[in-house]
């Protein structure tokens, strides 16, 4: 689930009178399906509901325990599970890992009442380690503050909506977005102060992420690893989730890189 947040709603979402989009199924909007398991670090979170388990975010496996995905995706209240190695999430197609979510930690200074505040960004202990194969393996954090110049090509990732408003997609869909830097993005007529220097841009254009792709990585080529993960999915725009000029908004990994070794206690596991 993507949330969203339009620059010019903020006044009558602080208010009450228009509540961001909340919705936990959400996809990638003119993306293109995945090759199966070509993403192995992708992790589909679900969380119980009587009788089952239901879609609700994206994540991305960082270290064979642990699961980065965005604080709104995370209520107290409930009891979450990852599957990794899933590619239709509708069939078991054998790689999938089923691995309960043990203890959920979000970051102190996420406020829920304040998407466009930042900090909207979770880590999942998991109940026991994945076990590493083809279809399941942990993605490095890019180095601590690194920035990516404007105009990089990063794949954003997941099983939100297909379209604004539309159908989820039962099969991991991916789409190219260029970052867009904070000097375009805070732009008046682009993000202007919704839009903070702990966060990451991309896309503006036909493709974005989209409800249900929340807290879902944005995979880039890497500084010191073939693939990093530079993004968190967070929020898009109210007037749809791939308008002109709304790009998708991330939270920047590389500004919590500190957080995230304190609450793991080392680096993490992951794989280069
Ligand atoms: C959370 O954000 C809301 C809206 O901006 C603000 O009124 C409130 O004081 C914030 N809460 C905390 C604990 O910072």
């Amino acid at each position: 689930m993507l949330r969203l947040l339009s620059a010019l709603l903020l006044v009558a979402l602080a208010s009450g009178s228009a509540l961001p989009f909340y919705n936990p199924s959400s996809r990638v909007v003119n993306g293109e399906e995945a090759e199966a398991h070509s993403w192995p670090p992708q992790v589909l979170l679900q969380y119980q509901v009587s009788g089952g388990w239901s879609f609700t975010c994206g994540g991305s496996l960082i270290d064979p325990d642990w699961v980065l995905t965005a604080g709104h995706c995370i209520s107290s209240s409930r009891k979450y599970r990852v599957v990794l190695g899933e590619h239709d999430r509708t069939v078991t197609e054998g790689p999938e890992q089923v691995i309960s979510v043990a203890a959920t930690f979000v970051h102190p200074q996420w406020n829920s009442s304040c998407l466009s505040c930042g900090n909207d960004i979770a880590l999942l202990k998991l109940s026991h380690s994945a076990e590493l194969t083809p279809e399941v393996q942990p993605i490095c954090p890019p180095p601590r503050g690194y920035i990516l110049p404007h105009g990089t090509k990063c794949y954003v990732i997941g099983w939100g909506r297909l379209s604004t408003g539309g159908q989820t997609a039962n099969k991991l869909q991916q789409a190219l977005l260029p970052v867009v830097d904070y000097a375009h993005c805070s732009q008046k007529d682009w993000w202007g102060s919704s839009v903070k220097e702990t966060m990451v841009c991309a896309g503006g254009g036909d493709s974005s992420a989209c409800n249900g792709d929340s807290g879902g990585p944005l995979i880039c080529s890497g500084v010191n690893c073939k693939w990093e993960v530079y993004g968190v999915v967070s929020f898009g725009s109210s007037l749809g989730c791939n308008t002109l000029k709304k790009p998708t908004v991330f939270t920047r990994v590389s500004a919590f890189i500190d957080w995230i070794i304190g609450i793991i206690g080392g680096y993490p596991r992951c794989l280069c």
